[in-house]
This record gives structure tokens, C-alpha cells and sequence, in this order.
């Protein structure tokens, strides 16, 4: 369980719950703990929820125990006004061969880093062979990768204009925001969202944001003061996507997710860094729930080049000019049922 609460998730919004019995680990999602109109079906907490199974599954092996997974089938409905926590997977454990992987030792060190990344420094051959080999027992689960600039660049630009197209909507900034964690307190009696330290910022600039009203910030962050979210994006050599057949069935984001953490912990094991940039697919969700043309559908449907393949999961890779401080996290206590 220690292992599991260490995954990523959407806006560290934790929306896991845990029940453990002699023989297997159920896997339940808190529909509450939502990023609202960003994720109006739930469909990046369910990559959420992929992300703690992949933990579970090589914290697993690396204590003896042989995980058999099965996923809850269904599609994606809109955030329930309130509900039960929803059972989406179980993990059977039986004894099994011990195995410690560089990516179960990775857990405790991956953390997503959102500083720029050095453009001059290529992502080694070795490393996007073995990205592209995570997903060989998904089927259902395939990664595009893009070095090449001028396939970044389209990318960036989609991005970024989703990014400042969607948070312009006052209902998602609302949403995000409720994640956003500046003072201590909260953190520390919280122990989710998105805190200061997890910005990507250099220490002294880490320092002055802390001492910033949350008003500020935010100004600061909406003039590029913070970074600039195109160049720091097209500063990282490699972009990938994950698509999967169905983007709104659940257990195709299930899966999304398990490689996201695997992608993530293979880049922490290999010294190189990782982040999601996730705008231009909630774009695809905000069309559909707003019934406008699915403009970014066909724009990253270009991108992919291969309409059998839906993209859920954008993201960048690199090596980071700052090192990722952690990010918090509820204790395992709260979250076992
Ligand atoms: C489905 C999903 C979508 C995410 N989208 C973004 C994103 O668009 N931009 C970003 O900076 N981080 C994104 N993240 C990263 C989370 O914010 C991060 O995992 C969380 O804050 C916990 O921090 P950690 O990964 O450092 O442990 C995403 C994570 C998940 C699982």
C-alpha cells in the first residue's frame, strides 16, 4: 500500500481507496476526489487509479506474491453528484518468484518534474527502445513517440493553445483550483493537490512564490512568469502519447495508466524525467460535454496518423535542469478501507 499511494495522479488529487484481504488487494476509486470540468468523466482519475495498480503490481513481486489482475469492465459516465466508492480493480496474490526491478526501486524517487529540460541532451536510443517495449503485454495500450522538432513543435503548439483555451473557462479553473495548495497548513493537514514545491521552479523562486498570495501566483503563472508552458514543453527532446481503442472505456484507461507509471519509473531508473501535459485530450472531453465540433480529435487524429488509435495521455521527457521535489501524500492509514 505504501507503494501504491506513491503513483501519480491528476492534479494529486489520490483518488484511491484500498481494501486488503488475505489474498487480494481491491482497488476502489472516490468519485469525489475529482478535478470537476477538466475531467468531467473521470477518465484522467481512472489513468489515476492505473497508476497506483502498476505499483501494487510491482511492489507484488518484489515482496514474493504473483499479481493477477482483473479490471472492472464499463464506460465512462459524468461525475456522479455523490457516490459509494467505485470498485474498478483487484489484484489476487499468490506466493511467486521474488523480483525487484529497477522499476519497483524507482517508486519512492519518481516524481514529476515540471522544471525545463536540457534541449541539447537527445533522449539515448536505448531508453525509447525500452519505452516502447512497456507496452508488448497491453495490447490495448500503444505509445507514439516524437523526437523530431518539427512533430514537437505541432504538439507544443495544440497544447498550449488548448491549455489557455480551457483554463479560460472559469468552471475548470474553479475545479483546478480547489487542488492548488499554497500554505503549509493546508498541505500538511491535507496532504494532496498541488503545492509550491512541486511547480518545477528554481529554490529562490520556489522561496518568493511561497510568500506569494494565491491571487499572485496565479497572475504570475497566467504571464509566463513561472516558466512559459510552450518553451519549457518544446525544451524536452521527446514527446510521447498514449492512445488506446476506446478512450472512454475504463478499462482501457486502467491499462493507459499502468504504462504512464511504468513509462515514468523507467525514465527515473534511466536518470532522465518526465511530465504529463494533458490539455489538448481534456480539450477532447470539454468539446464532447459542451457538444462543439471535436476540433482536437482531428488535430492529434493527424498527429497519430492512425484513427484505430484514440489518444488519452500526452507527455514530454527528458533531462530535467532541476531535480523534482516530492509531492504530498495522504497517509496509508486514511486511504485502506
Ligand atoms: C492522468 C494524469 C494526468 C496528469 N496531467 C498532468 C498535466 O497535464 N500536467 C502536469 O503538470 N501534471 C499532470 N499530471 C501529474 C500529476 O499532477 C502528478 O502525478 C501529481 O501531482 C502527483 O505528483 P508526482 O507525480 O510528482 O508524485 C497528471 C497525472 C495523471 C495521473
Amino acid at each position: 500500500m505504501r507503494a501504491a499511494i506513491l503513483a501519480a495522479s491528476p492534479h494529486n488529487t489520490q483518488p484511491w481507496l484500498f481494501k486488503v484481504t488475505d489474498s487480494w488487494i481491491e482497488l476502489y476509486m472516490d468519485t469525489q476526489r475529482n478535478v470537476g470540468a477538466l475531467d468531467p468523466y473521470l477518465r484522467e482519475e481512472h489513468i489515476g487509479m492505473g497508476c497506483a495498480l502498476e505499483n501494487i503490481c510491482l511492489a507484488a513481486a518484489a515482496n514474493g506474491y504473483q499479481a493477477r489482475v482483473t479490471l472492472v469492465p464499463g464506460n465512462l459516465d459524468p461525475i456522479p453528484a455523490e457516490g459509494m466508492p467505485k470498485l474498478v480493480a483487484r489484484a489476487y496474490l499468490s506466493p511467486g518468484k521474488q523480483e525487484q526491478t529497477e522499476l519497483y526501486n524507482a517508486i519512492p524517487r519518481r516524481h514529476t518534474n515540471r522544471s525545463a529540460y536540457i534541449p541539447q541532451t537527445p533522449v539515448p536510443p536505448e531508453f525509447i527502445e525500452a519505452l516502447s517495449r512497456l507496452t508488448s503485454d497491453e495490447p490495448d495500450v500503444k505509445m507514439f513517440l516524437f523526437t523530431a522538432e518539427t512533430d514537437r513543435k505541432k504538439i507544443v503548439e495544440i497544447s498550449s493553445a488548448a491549455n489557455d483555451e480551457i483554463y479560460s473557462d472559469p468552471a475548470v479553473k474553479a475545479a483546478s483550483d480547489r487542488w492548488i495548495r499554497i500554505n503549509w497548513s493546508a498541505v500538511q493537514k491535507l496532504r494532496d493537490g498541488l503545492t509550491v514545491d512541486a511547480a518545477g521552479l528554481p529554490p529562490i523562486a520556489t522561496a518568493v512564490a511561497k510568500t506569494m498570495p494565491f491571487w499572485m501566483l496565479k497572475w504570475a503563472a497566467s504571464r509566463g512568469a513561472l516558466g512559459g508552458y510552450s518553451r519549457v514543453m518544446l525544451s524536452a527532446p521527446l514527446i510521447g502519447i498514449l492512445a488506446v481503442h476506446d478512450r472512454y472505456d475504463q478499462e482501457n484507461c486502467l491499462r493507459a495508466g499502468r504504462i504512464w507509471q511504468r513509462a515514468q519509473l523507467l525514465a527515473t531508473a534511466r536518470g532522465l524525467a518526465g511530465r504529463p501535459c494533458n490539455e489538448a485530450v481534456e480539450m477532447i472531453d470539454y468539446e464532447k460535454t459542451h457538444k462543439r465540433p471535436a476540433m482536437r480529435v482531428s488535430l492529434l487524429g493527424e498527429i497519430l496518423g492512425d484513427p484505430v488509435w484514440q489518444p488519452t495521455f500526452v507527455f514530454y521527457m527528458g533531462y530535467p535542469t532541476l531535480t523534482a521535489r516530492a509531492s504530498p501524500r495522504r497517509p496509508v492509514e486514511t486511504v485502506v478501507l
